[in-house]
């Protein structure tokens, strides 16, 4: 039951679509221009770099902040699995920000959300991500290579972490998480398939560019 309730939690928290937000104010419907997305790169391609980085940190934010209100309202009755939950709080806020109801269920793809999860998680993890993430970005100049890498390093890291002794979980509550953070690789990766197939065909937007 907790962890619904923390999927819940989280869900409610991922429906600020921040991109989304900051393009009403501005009378622009983030999800009608560039690639259609409602996330951060979008919001920067559209918008400009002050939206991207509003977006960003917003998007990372209210990760952040279900995950700290999960830990908040279960570490007396669940410190057991209180990784794990953080983890369910994770995956409510993709869950909120990819398919907000108010929206048609049109959202983001959840990388900005991954990072806040990234910075939930340890320290390590977020440095290596983000090496990973720009890392990529600056060699390739495909935002979405960089996502997709960094989506793929979470699970991997959860795992890696996990078997380091770095959750101090049972090994059932340890699988279960490594479950949820593959879930979420592939879930990161479906939302990304249009991206995946213009990578193929190299028609993929490259940073800077504003074509479709
Ligand atoms: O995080 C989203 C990014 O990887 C791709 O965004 O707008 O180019 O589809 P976009």
């Amino acid at each position: 039951m907790e962890r619904i309730i923390c999927i819940l939690i989280g869900y409610v928290f991922g429906l600020f679509q921040t991109g989304y937000l900051y393009g009403k104010i501005k009378n622009i419907d983030i999800r009608s221009q560039g690639s259609g997305n409602a996330g951060s790169t979008n919001a920067l391609r559209v918008m400009g770099i002050k939206a991207g980085i509003i977006t960003l940190l917003g998007d990372c934010l209210k990760c952040v902040l279900a995950i700290v209100t999960v830990r908040l309202i279960f570490a007396d009755s669940h410190p057991e699995s209180l990784p794990l939950l953080s983890l369910y709080a994770g995956l409510g806020t993709t869950l909120g920000h990819n398919f907000p109801f108010y929206l048609k269920f049109k959202g983001g793809k959840g990388i900005a959300v991954l990072a806040g999860m990234f910075l939930a998680t340890s320290w390590w993890m977020t440095l290596t991500g983000i090496v990973v993430f720009f890392g990529l970005v600056l060699i390739t100049r495909y935002v979405s290579v960089g996502s997709l890498a960094a989506s793929l390093l979470f699970a991997v890291e959860i795992i890696i972490y996990g078997q380091m002794g770095g959750f101090q979980m049972t090994r059932p509550l340890l699988y279960e998480m490594y479950a949820v953070a593959v879930f979420l690789a592939a879930l990161a990766w479906y939302r990304h398939r249009a991206n995946i197939k213009r990578l193929l065909q190299g028609t993929e937007n490259k940073f800077g560019s504003k074509k479709k």
